[in-house]
């Protein structure tokens, strides 16, 4: 009898983790949405095509990087001729915001990028902490 009470216990102890993901989204009212990315109000265009963007922002960090600090270059001409001050915080900043964009999209994918802001500020919390 005694055994009985504890293997009925244990059988819905198991049911009740192994169907864990199920109720925890509907308990908790979330499911796996993307990311609510913030973008420019009156921007249409990125410096390069989305879906260059989307892929390789990073490479094209590190490029323009490179051509700031190594070889003294200042100006990138973008795909549509337009030209851009190659800054992480002067010009991909401007149009976007590092917490409502930037940050949400790492954090949803799980990438770390805090070490850039280390030394690059975001224009936002300077204006922020200025107040
Ligand atoms: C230890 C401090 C430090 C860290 C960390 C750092 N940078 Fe920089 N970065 C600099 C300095 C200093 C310059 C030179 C600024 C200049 O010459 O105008 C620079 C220049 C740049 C430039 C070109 C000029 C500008 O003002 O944006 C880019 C783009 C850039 N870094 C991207 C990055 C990215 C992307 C990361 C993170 C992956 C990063 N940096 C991390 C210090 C840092
Ligand atoms: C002139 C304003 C402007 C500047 C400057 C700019 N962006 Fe963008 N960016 C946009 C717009 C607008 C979009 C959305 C484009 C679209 O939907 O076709 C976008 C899209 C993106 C995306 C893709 C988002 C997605 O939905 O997948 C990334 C990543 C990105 N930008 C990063 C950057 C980085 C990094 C820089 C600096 C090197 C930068 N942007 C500079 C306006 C800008
Ligand atoms: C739509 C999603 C998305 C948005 C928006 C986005 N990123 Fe990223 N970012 C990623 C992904 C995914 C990776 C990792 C790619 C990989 O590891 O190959 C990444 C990687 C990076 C890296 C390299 C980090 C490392 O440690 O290697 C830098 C730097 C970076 N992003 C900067 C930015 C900046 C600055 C912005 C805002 C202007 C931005 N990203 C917006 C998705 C995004």
């Amino acid at each position: 009898m005694r055994d009985k009470v504890w293997i009925i216990a244990g059988l819905l102890l198991f049911l009740g983790l192994v169907t864990y993901p199920a109720w925890h989204d509907l308990v908790a009212g979330t499911t796996a949405k993307p990311p609510q990315l913030v973008l420019p109000a009156n921007q249409k265009q990125c410096v390069a095509p989305l879906s260059y963007m989307r892929t390789s922002h990073m490479k094209l960090l590190l490029q323009w990087r490179r051509s700031v600090v190594r070889d003294g270059q200042t100006k990138y001409v973008a795909f549509d001729g337009k030209v851009y001050n190659m800054k992480l915080s002067g010009t991909c900043l401007r149009c976007h915001s590092q917490q409502e964009f930037c940050t949400r999209c790492h954090n949803y994918v799980g990438v770390r990028t805090p070490y850039c802001w280390n030394c690059h500020l975001d224009p936002a919390q300077v204006k922020r902490s200025a107040r």
